[in-house]
């Protein structure tokens, strides 16, 4: 309980308060016109400005608790200097949702997901949010469709008058009982709810089976939808850019180089399938992940990486590298640097 004593105390009280909210006006003002410069964008043009980018914070304790995050504010101004473009936030919302009460999400994961959207936005950097529930979908389709939905319900509605520079992807890696045919259908509902507030934002989908360039094919997307971007993800070959990886199978399995010949002709005769398709459709391509594990040789990721990246840019395709930080990494948070060789790969000195 504040008490004021005499009068010079009640003037300083009244300025200081004056002050505060002034403050919270220009805030608010700051704030919210920020998000109210939606302008329609063609597609092709907002894949041209994702570029080049990375993925961030997927696995970072920030979501827990604030005080615990590893990524900090200067990382978005880092990440833009370096000259990256883009951003794809990689979202696990489902524990912070409350099924007592239509699956809210919690006010300081939300909190949160505005601080990263709002500095990443400060940065010029664009912004993907791309919902990374995969494991839980893949796992437990119908269980998890409530979710799902109020999920994009909730987070379409409140970003709705943000500017074209933030990107929706309805789903990471679609798997297991998330099967083609029922992918389709899953994502249509999903961007039927996201088109009553977004008619016109860009939204990314990709193919089912973790986003795999073979099964680009077996995608249906609206016909008269030009406001999407299609994704896939690239890791072969897993012996490769899995090596030493428990999760992926090749715990024990180290030592194997990439960047022969036959190497790089594999990788070409994906992209050239992947960019026929993508011509036939008249549909733009981000490449969401790619990347090689840390156990991997450094001398053969850096030529993967480099390669992988220059070779899609030589399509028209933009890019995210997996990941900034966690593994794969990008940023090396204890030495609080970049891993230069990743770097200077994935952005050749300008
Ligand atoms: C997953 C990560 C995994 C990466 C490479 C991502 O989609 O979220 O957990 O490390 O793919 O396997």
């Amino acid at each position: 309980m504040i008490q004021i004593k005499n009068k010079a105390s009640t003037f300083y009280f009244c300025c200081g308060m004056a002050v505060k909210l002034l403050l919270t006006l220009m805030t608010l003002v700051v704030g919210s016109t920020a998000f109210c410069q939606f302008q329609p964008i063609d597609a092709f043009e907002q894949n041209r400005r994702l570029g080049r980018g990375v993925n961030i914070i997927g696995y970072d304790p920030i979501w827990r608790s604030r005080e615990q995050s590893r990524f900090k504010e200067k990382h978005f101004k880092l990440l833009k200097e370096a000259g990256f473009q883009s951003v794809r936030i990689n979202l696990h919302p489902f524990r912070y949702m409350d099924s007592a009460n239509a699956y809210a999400l919690s006010q300081n994961w939300l909190e949160t997901l505005d601080w990263a959207v709002s500095n990443s936005l400060a940065s010029g950097l664009q912004v993907i949010l791309d919902l990374h529930e995969y494991n839980s979908m893949g796992q437990n389709v119908e269980g998890n469709k409530e979710r799902f939905i109020s999920f994009w319900k909730q987070i379409s509605n409140k970003y709705k008058d943000a500017p074209n520079s933030v990107v929706f992807e309805i789903l990471n890696e679609p798997n297991k009982e998330l099967t083609p045919s029922l992918w389709n259908k899953y994502f249509k509902e999903a961007l039927d709810i996201i088109r009553t507030t977004n008619p016109q934002r860009t939204v990314i989908i990709g193919p089912a089976f973790w986003n795999s360039v073979d099964h680009l094919k077996e995608l249906e997307l609206p016909e008269n939808d030009r406001h999407l971007i299609v994704t896939v993800h690239y890791y072969k070959p897993m012996a490769f850019t899995h090596q030493g990886a428990a999760w992926a199978g090749y715990k024990d399995k180290l030592g194997v180089n990439w960047g022969s010949e036959a190497d790089m002709k594999a990788v070409r005769d994906d992209f050239i399938k992947v960019s026929e398709w993508a011509k036939a459709h008249n549909r733009p391509i981000f490449l969401g992940e790619f990347g090689a594990y840390d156990k991997a040789p450094m001398e053969s990721r850096i030529q993967y990486i480099g390669f992988v990246a220059r070779t899609a840019e030589s399509f028209g395709w933009s890019w995210a590298y997996w990941q900034f930080d966690s593994d794969f990494i990008l940023w090396d948070m204890k030495a609080d640097k970049w891993v230069e060789p990743i770097l200077k790969a994935l952005i050749p000195a300008r």
